[in-house]
């Protein structure tokens, strides 16, 4: 079994890994899990840029092999935002009541109301960088709807489906969120460097 950190201190997001990686022969370690108790800085404007710097940073100071991840709600009648900012698009601390309360506010008598949600993920393999890119369209509902999930789920409705993040049961979502599609590409990156 071969050791790789990911980067963060979601306990969600480490389960959806793991249940995942069942497979491969990486036993996937979190921050706690190797003793890292400092907030990662993310000071960048990419998510690219925030993902890679939050690799480096376990991967420079522990020196094993490590990825991490960064997601952004891009929105196209506001071109592109919030983006890289959309854990504090209402301001700090993060709020997801505030942060959605403010996109509906922004896109007020806005007809075009499709979104993206994107995910980067950035892997140090053995000192070599590597990316993934998840990405699931949808719209922007004109209110919430639903009280699953979280961020911005309630107010995001997937392409072709009938019900937001917000009302799907959690393996629904799971299978088609970008986070998933992002995971999924390096799942199969992974297998192929262990075959
Ligand atoms: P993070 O990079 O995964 O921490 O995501 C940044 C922000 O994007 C979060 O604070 C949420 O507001 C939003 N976000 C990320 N993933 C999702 C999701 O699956 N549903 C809804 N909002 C999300």
């Amino acid at each position: 079994m071969k050791e790789l950190v990911f980067a963060t201190n979601n306990q969600n997001k480490v389960f959806e890994i793991k249940s995942l990686f069942k497979n491969l022969p990486y036993n996937i370690m979190s921050l706690k899990d190797i003793n890292c108790v400092e907030e990662i800085p993310e000071p960048f404007e990419t998510l690219k840029e925030n993902a890679m710097a939050k690799a480096k940073f376990v991967y420079n100071k522990f020196n094993l092999n490590c990825f991490a991840d960064d997601t952004g709600l891009e929105i196209y009648a506001l071109d592109g935002k919030p983006g890289v900012y959309s854990a504090r698009y209402a301001g700090k601390p993060p709020n997801s009541e505030k942060n959605m309360a403010k996109v509906l506010e922004d896109l007020k008598g806005e007809n075009n109301r499709a979104a993206q949600f994107k995910t980067i993920i950035a892997l140090i393999l053995n000192g070599k960088d590597y990316y993934f890119e998840g990405i699931v369209k949808g719209e922007i509902t004109n209110e919430r709807i639903g009280v699953k999930g979280f961020g911005y789920d309630p107010i995001f409705l997937p392409y072709g489906k009938t019900m937001t993040f917000a009302e799907m049961p959690v393996e629904d979502k799971n299978k088609i969120s970008h986070r998933a599609r992002a995971i999924d590409k390096l799942a199969g990156f992974l297998k192929l460097q262990s075959t």
